[in-house]
């Protein structure tokens, strides 16, 4: 479980932009909902420990990250993966950036090509095998990057927007991923504006504003409010 203690985070010690912030992740998969500029990405990255807190606690399956040594935050950095919004591939081929992360951790390049391959073709992304980073639409982009994070073993699993720019079949690809990956003990925390998605997966809801929780909410919940919405707005249309 991931843990956050009241924690503050400001940028160039500016004004806070997450105000005591207390989260226990214990879900399989959690959402983080918000507008624009409410601070989902500066909490994801709390949350992955890329970024410090200027005040607070963040515990990783019960271990204060940032009161480890440098040593220590290097072996729990591995149990944590973030995918940026526009997320950076290395230069080589798809399965040179899939294959990677294992790679890395000592398994024989035959051995990763496997996994990398049945992981590219669940993805429905067997035919960019071969293909160069610059060679790749933006959604195929994302899609390569968060198998990248998937195949690397990392417990907890970060996503940032990742269906910005996903066509609706990749979309239901993506869900059935995530669903896929949390039956092997993985979680999954993601930020997104798409409520559809949010909705589909069917899980706990975290609402935040201005650096801070306003709800923790139910997939169910949201389809209510979605509901609502849309009644508001056939009324609306018959008025005018
Ligand atoms: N590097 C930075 N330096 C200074 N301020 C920043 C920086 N990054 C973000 N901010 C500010 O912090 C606040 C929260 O930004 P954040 O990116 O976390 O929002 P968000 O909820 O992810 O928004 P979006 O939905 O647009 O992705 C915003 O007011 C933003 O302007
Ligand atoms: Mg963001």
């Amino acid at each position: 479980m991931i843990e956050l203690r009241d924690v503050w985070f400001s940028y160039n010690s500016g004004k806070p932009i997450i105000h005591g912030v207390n989260l226990r992740l214990s879900n399989e998969i959690t959402i983080i909902i918000g507008p624009n500029g409410a601070g989902k990405t500066t909490l994801l990255k709390i949350i992955a420990c890329l970024y410090k807190p200027d005040k607070g606690d963040v515990l990783i399956d019960g271990v204060n990250f940032w009161k480890l040594k440098s040593k220590e935050k290097l072996i729990m950095r591995r149990k944590i993966v973030y995918v940026h919004e526009n997320p950076v591939l290395f230069k080589g081929t798809v399965m040179d950036n899939v294959t990677y992360p294992l790679i890395i951790r000592g398994h024989s390049l035959e051995k990763a090509r496997e996994k990398a391959l049945k992981l590219l073709k669940s993805l429905k992304l067997e035919y960019l095998t071969d293909r160069k980073r610059n060679e790749l639409s933006a959604g195929e982009f994302q899609l390569v990057a968060i198998a990248r994070a998937i195949i690397s073993g990392a417990k907890y699993i970060v996503l940032d927007e990742p269906t910005s720019n996903l066509d609706l079949e990749h979309r239901i690809v993506l869900e059935s991923i995530i669903r896929e990956i949390v039956k092997s003990g993985k979680q999954v925390i993601i930020a997104t504006h798409d409520r559809l998605f949010a909705l589909k997966l069917n899980t706990e809801i975290i609402e935040i504003n201005n650096g801070e929780i306003r709800s923790i909410l139910h997939s169910k919940d949201l389809y209510q409010e979605i509901e609502e919405f849309i009644k508001k707005a056939g009324k609306k249309s018959l008025n005018s």
